[in-house]
């Protein structure tokens, strides 16, 4: 698993390596801006509303959005991608703190329109997502979602294929959601909505029962 120091080697490079695994259709990033536009499209049917993103990274997503005056604040572990990320948006809050350990007390009483995640919660355990969603749940607005855009699955068999497929390259420490599993552990609190974007990406939103 990297932890903040890889993520801060990174940093300088992610956007062009992550251009490049999806423009040859590879695993992991196959469909990675397509992923980027359903979560961007889906904010912008509500106008300037508050966004939380976890993992932001070079903040690809949330630039787009706070150039069009949403409100960002943004949780991430790697100085340098943040160092990135406020270079493109200064006025957001953008805090320095590792999401498996909770959320940082900045982000307070503050109630979200949208929580979004791209890329970033296959660093957490299926376990894990589920406490983290139930987490982030009570720090929505009553119409919010939460959105997370990943390489995930809708079967485990589709997620075996690709694991056969790409078993050079596969990342072993990283935990890709399974739409079906995880919609059967939410279904009794939340609605869920997985909509595949490609063979190895897709977005699922969760909204309050
Ligand atoms: C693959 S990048 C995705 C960046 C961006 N969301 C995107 O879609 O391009 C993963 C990001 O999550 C951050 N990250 C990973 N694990 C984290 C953790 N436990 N706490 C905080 N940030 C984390 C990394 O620093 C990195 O910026």
């Amino acid at each position: 698993m990297l932890d903040s120091t890889g993520f801060d080697l990174w940093a300088n490079d992610y956007d062009k390596s992550v251009n490049l695994s999806e423009e040859n259709n590879e695993y992991p990033f196959a469909g990675y801006k397509d992923v980027l536009n359903y979560v961007y499209n889906q904010i912008r049917e509500k106008n300037k509303t508050n966004v939380l993103d976890i993992g932001f990274g070079t903040g690809i997503l949330t630039t787009q959005l706070y150039n069009n005056g949403y409100s960002i604040t943004g949780i991430d572990f790697s100085n340098n991608m943040i160092e990135i990320a406020r270079m493109k948006m200064p006025q957001a809050t953008l805090i320095n703190w590792d999401f498996s350990n909770s959320l940082p007390k900045e982000i307070g009483e503050n109630n979200f329109d949208f929580i979004i995640s791209t890329y970033a919660i296959h660093h957490l355990t299926n376990e894990e997502k589920i406490n983290f969603i139930r987490l982030l749940s009570p720090l929505l607005t009553k119409t919010g979602k939460i959105i997370f855009g990943d390489v995930s699955f809708k079967t485990r068999e589709e997620l075996e294929r690709c694991r056969e497929r790409f078993n050079e390259y596969w990342d072993k420490d990283e935990v890709y959601f399974i739409a079906e599993e995880m919609s059967r552990n939410l279904n009794d609190e939340y609605f869920c909505e997985y909509i595949k974007i490609s063979y190895c990406a897709g977005v699922l939103t969760i909204t309050n029962r």
